[in-house]
């Protein structure tokens, strides 16, 4: 008898007490770092868009960069970053989003999407969904529309994905990790 594939959740690391005491940290480097890992859940992040009209992949600093333009390779299509405040060098709007401590912001290019393009969000983990909500609003400001939402992690218990449905958004997420 074979032994079972491991799936994308196995080759996801769990760390104790990082950043800070008491806090499980979801680590995908040991899943990007391995070949199989990280071609299978490319393939699975892309898989329900496969066929839908996509112009734009949308990546979150800073791990959605390294699996949104793997996404938007193989789906041919552009890449746009989402980045925090002051890294791009052109003419940008700004998004400000609520942290477990105090404020961040990030901001987008105000030309990288065109009016009515459809767009796909990628980042590697879903909580409170805050990071995600301001990418959305920051697309939806250029008059570009967001088609899904794909994430390797969603950690439910924090709400992110219900904030997005309440949204309207299509959110799809490879595994979960149930708790804090
Ligand atoms: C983490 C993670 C997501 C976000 C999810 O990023 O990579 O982007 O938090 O949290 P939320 O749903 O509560 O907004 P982080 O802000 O640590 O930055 P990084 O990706 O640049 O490391
Ligand atoms: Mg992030």
């Amino acid at each position: 008898q074979k032994p079972a594939q491991k799936t994308v959740k196995d080759y996801i690391r769990t760390i104790p007490d990082f950043p800070h005491d008491g806090i499980l940290f979801r680590d995908v480097t040991t899943l990007f770092a391995d070949p199989r890992g990280f071609r299978m859940c490319v393939d699975q992040l892309l898989a329900p868009y496969a066929g839908m009209r996509i112009d734009k992949v949308v990546g979150l600093e800073a791990r959605g960069f390294i699996l949104g333009g793997a996404v938007a390779h193989q789906l041919s299509t552009g890449f746009v970053p989402v980045r925090k405040k002051g890294k791009l060098p052109g003419q940008t709007i700004s998004q400000a989003y609520t942290l477990e401590y105090g404020e961040a912001v990030v901001e987008v290019h105000d030309d990288a999407l065109q009016p009515g393009e459809a767009v796909l969000i990628v980042d590697d983990l879903l909580a409170t969904g805050g990071t995600a909500e301001a990418g959305i609003r920051l697309i939806e400001r250029l008059g570009a529309r967001v088609v899904g939402c794909a994430f390797v992690v969603d950690l439910p218990d924090l709400g992110g994905r219900k904030k997005l449905e309440a949204m309207g958004m299509d959110v799809h997420a490879l595994c979960a990790f149930e708790g804090l």
